[in-house]
């Protein structure tokens, strides 16, 4: 794997500078994938783990900034109990067989979301992950848990509050900073580019406040389908896309 992928790195025509700082990504279709294979829906979540090892070693190799992955959404307890016991022995299982690779690849692992929910086990080996890397200075690898875009809103008005209330906040200097200083994602630069798998065009409450001028790219391929190629594709097509965020591009700016 490795082989081929530095050989893909030399030819892949985006450079650098071209190529977004942040992907975020809607991990969705694993159990369609699995379903059109006659296979339980907790297969394609197996098979999906093997794409976010795939999308995480090459986002890292083409120095992606961030990778933020969609993991598990707060509406996703109204799943089946064994599904949802399974997607968490798969996360406690991906927190500690990836430690090796996060330190050689030097990634440094953060985790968004609502803890409560998650079994304590799970919660341990995610922190050890999240600790273990906290040094790194490669790419920032995301991984939203337990996250709803709404929930994060509602938290951060709520942190805002009590900050206003003990006087560490001025309620006259409010500012978009400052909704941004309280989200999850504080510190985080936002995403550039939101893929999403198998098709749907929704964002599921992924990021609302932090997508706002992201670039959106959507394929039909279910999640465990989703390779290098589909990964390149979509950099390539933000490459060429005409971001204005609510100006003119420069041809119009130099007609008008
Ligand atoms: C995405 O795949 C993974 C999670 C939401 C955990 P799905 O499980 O939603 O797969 P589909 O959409 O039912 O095919
Ligand atoms: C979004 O996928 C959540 C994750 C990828 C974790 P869903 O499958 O939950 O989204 P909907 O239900 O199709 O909107
Ligand atoms: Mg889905």
């Amino acid at each position: 794997m490795s082989d081929t992928s530095s050989t893909t790195a030399i030819e892949f025509d985006v450079p650098p500078e071209k190529r977004p700082r942040h992907i975020a990504v809607i991990m969705d279709g694993n159990g369609r994938w699995a379903g059109e294979r006659g296979l339980p829906r907790i297969e394609g979540h197996r098979h999906g783990v093997a794409s976010v090892r795939r999308t995480t070693e090459e986002c890292a190799r083409l120095g992606i900034r961030q990778l933020t992955l969609y993991c598990l959404s707060s509406e996703n307890w109204k799943r089946p109990q064994e599904e949802i016991d399974f997607l968490m022995h798969l996360l406690q299982q991906y927190m500690i067989e990836q430690r090796g690779t996060i330190a050689r690849q030097n990634i440094r692992v953060a985790v968004i979301g609502r803890r409560p929910g998650i079994p304590d086990e799970v919660l341990r080996d995610m922190d050890k992950t999240v600790e273990l890397s906290r040094h790194n200075t490669g790419m920032r690898l995301c991984l939203a848990i337990n996250y709803g875009g709404r929930a994060e809103l509602l938290d951060a008005v709520g942190q805002i509050a009590r900050k206003v209330k003990t006087g560490q906040l001025d309620s006259d200097e409010l500012s978009e900073t400052t909704i941004a200083e309280n989200l999850y994602t504080a510190g985080m630069p936002d995403p550039d580019l939101l893929i999403r798998t198998a098709g749907e065009m929704r964002v599921s409450n992924f990021l609302l406040w932090q997508i706002s001028y992201a670039e959106i790219w959507v394929t039909e391929r279910p999640w465990p389908e989703f390779d290098q190629q589909q990964l390149h594709q979509a950099i390539r097509d933000f490459a060429a896309r005409k971001r204005r965020f609510g100006g003119l591009d420069e041809k119009r700016k130099a007609e008008s």
